[in-house]
């Protein structure tokens, strides 16, 4: 089928592969009447799953009430001043203020713009470079781009990394950034180490924030060492770097706390975006943080040029803050935070049992998050040419009714609603158990399943 429609993240030349009509609770529905379990909640973004008719109410009711109403130049509604405040009291950042976009992507970008606001609002106009990590995913447009450390999201785009003062460093990433026999603790300290020395050869005056999401999602659902982040936080201090937590997965729930720094004992937040599980995406929203004192700073600056010039004409869209409003107060009320939680820990232990199978490298994840990498070589890692063995379970999967995602080329991401069942995960275990099995056999059959070279590629 040919199409005008530009695919997003899509091989612009396999479109067209799986219509989805409808849905249910963590199910959705194809074209021909099959139903899946929606593995990732759609893209890491539907909690409450599908068919929630609370929140389709709401929608509807506020839509009614007002189709549209802003923010600009001194109109509010109700649903965006008490959003903020929910956030306000949520959110772990000092005396949060907040401000509301569309997307994950816009809310990264508004938080470059503001690093810079407040550098020349504060008199220090060189301190506006920001450290992001390799391997993470912070969005595509064009500030959330350069932030992002994927080289396909950024190949080709002509993005300003430069320009915006944008630093790499290294992913927490143990299984694939282990040196020959380096312990956990011994790849933290090598890491955060260059990391140090980066800083002092930038001059730590300089450099404003250092972002992180607190499990690396769509990059293959990255889970730092446990030293990792202690280090890290006092490391941030020492200099007075800020932390900057991109939530924008790991945000309401799906850690088995309201939010993933709490979960890895990240660094208190001094910048925070969220989007995607704050409306349950049943409406675009994002809200993005920043301390109460940061917020002074911009206030004086804002009253030198008589407005603060930043502003989406959605920008707490007054629909998106009353679902996004609803979906916190059901979160709370109906326990969900704690079904994460109690469920993740079952999830966890269920994936953990498939670490020993011929195909696995290795089994990750925090409460209702995790991926299982796959390889064509357990002792050396190797992976599959393309993605093959990955893509392979993937379609094993779906016809098994599962949907499942492939980050970062061979890890098979888990992420579904955080109203799961025990017995909802032990179909998605038997669904998944079932896809692994066939695709061994059909990749040791097709000689693809490197035995043979175990000692000659390990870890230099
Ligand atoms: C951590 C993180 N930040 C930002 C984004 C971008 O969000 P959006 O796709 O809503 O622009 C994503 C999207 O997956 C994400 O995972």
């Amino acid at each position: 089928m040919t199409s005008h429609l530009i695919y997003p993240s899509t091989n612009l030349n396999a479109i067209e592969q799986l219509e989805i009509v409808g849905g249910e609770g963590i199910y959705v529905v194809d074209s021909n009447g099959k139903q899946y379990i929606e593995g990732l909640s759609g893209l890491w973004c539907t909690g409450l799953g599908y068919g929630n008719e609370e929140l389709v109410e709401t929608a509807a009711r506020a839509m009614k009430q007002a189709s549209f109403s802003h923010l600009f130049a001194g109109k509010f509604h109700r649903p965006a001043v008490e959003l903020a405040e929910k956030l306000h009291e949520l959110m772990p950042v000092n005396n949060a203020s907040v401000f509301f976009g569309n997307s994950g992507s816009d809310g990264n970008d508004t938080l470059v713009k503001l690093i810079n606001y407040y550098a020349d609002a504060t008199g220090q106009p060189q301190r506006r470079k920001i450290i992001a990590r390799e391997r993470s995913y912070h969005g595509i447009t064009v500030a959330a781009a350069s932030l992002t450390g994927l080289p396909a999201n950024q190949k080709h785009f002509g993005l300003p990394v430069d320009a915006l003062g944008i630093l790499r460093t290294h992913a927490p990433h143990y299984y694939r950034g282990q040196q020959g026999s380096e312990s956990e603790d011994q790849f933290v300290d090598r890491i955060l180490a260059d990391l140090e020395a980066q800083i002092l050869s930038e001059g730590p005056e300089t450099i404003a924030a250092f972002i992180a999401e607190p499990i690396t999602g769509a990059s293959g659902v990255i889970v730092a060492p446990e030293s990792y982040y202690p280090k890290l936080t006092a490391l941030l201090k020492k200099y007075g770097i800020w932390f900057w937590s991109d939530e924008v997965i790991t945000g309401f729930g799906r850690t088995g706390n309201v939010f993933g720094c709490t979960t890895m004992g990240a660094p208190e937040p001094d910048l925070m975006t969220t989007a995607k599980q704050l409306t349950s995406a049943y409406f675009p929203l994002s809200a993005v943080a920043v301390r109460g004192d940061i917020h002074a700073a911009m206030l004086e600056q804002c009253g030198q040029v008589g407005i603060f010039g930043h502003g989406y004409t959605y920008s707490g869209h007054s629909t998106a803050c009353a679902v996004g409003l609803k979906t916190l107060e059901i979160y709370q009320r109906d326990g969900i935070y704690q079904n994460a939680a109690e469920r993740g820990v079952k999830l966890q232990a269920e994936l953990a049992k498939f670490a020993d199978h011929p195909m696995v490298g290795e089994v990750r994840g925090k409460g209702l998050i995790a991926a299982v990498e796959v390889v064509a070589n357990k002792e050396t890692r190797a992976e599959f040419a393309g993605g093959d063995g990955a893509n392979r379970v993937l379609k094993h999967a779906q016809d098994n009714g599962l949907l499942l995602r492939n980050t970062g080329g061979s890890a098979l991401a888990f992420c579904p609603p955080m109203i799961i069942t025990d017995e909802q995960i032990d179909d998605i275990i038997d669904k998944f158990g079932d896809a692994l099995d066939k695709s061994f056999a059909e990749l040791t059959a097709e000689g693809l399943i490197d035995r043979d070279h175990a000692q000659e590629a390990l870890p230099a």
